[in-house]
């Protein structure tokens, strides 16, 4: 069973512990094994969006689901990240400043029932290489919502303070365009 209150207590002892990256990772690890629990409590990923589970000073949890073949623009966080794939597959290409924009410096797949740690001071964009939805769990260790941050323009690559709302219209966008697709083949199968 998955329950925030508690992954949200056992997140608070993770970030007491001596390596709390280590310490998260092991318990997003432990938690997205019972990808199916994550489902129950969560629902089924229907519809790609940024959700709010637990928003605090010192901790933030989202749910994250990706729309098929989305991608989101580089961006940073500021702060240690944690992320727990219970369904799909989630890329990411990791950056690092070089002026006047980034570069790639790497990259990582990351499949169901895997975590990762995204230190403070990664840059990393994320795509959803699958025609399936991907669906995550992502920890933060402070205020995602308002820490001041960066994204960079997908085409231009240039710097500007992150914006979530944009963020959640490249969700939107990405849902739409899906559907779209769907209704599109649905139609030409009939
Ligand atoms: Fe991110």
């Amino acid at each position: 069973m998955f329950e925030i209150e508690q992954f949200v207590a056992d997140c608070h002892t993770a970030l007491g512990e001596t390596q709390p990256s280590l310490a998260l990772k092991e318990l997003l690890e432990r938690t997205v094994e019972r990808d199916r629990d994550i489902v129950a409590a969560v629902g089924e990923p229907a519809g790609a969006d940024l959700t709010v589970l637990h928003a605090a000073a010192d901790l933030t949890v989202l749910n994250a689901v990706w729309a098929p073949r989305m991608n989101l623009y580089p961006h940073n966080h500021n702060m240690l990240a944690v992320i727990g794939i219970y369904g799909g597959q989630e890329d990411n290409t990791f950056w690092r400043r070089q002026a006047p924009g980034l570069v790639v410096n790497g990259g990582t797949e990351l499949h169901v029932r895997d975590a990762a740690i995204l230190g403070p001071n990664v840059i990393h964009s994320v795509a959803n290489p699958r025609r399936a939805y991907t669906a995550a769990i992502h920890v933060y260790a402070g205020d995602y919502l308002h820490a001041e941050r960066s994204e960079w323009d997908p085409e231009t690559l240039e710097e500007r303070p992150f914006d979530f709302e944009n963020a959640r219209r490249v969700f939107a966008d990405a849902n739409a365009a899906w559907q779209r697709e769907q209704a599109t083949l649905g139609a030409g199968g009939r």
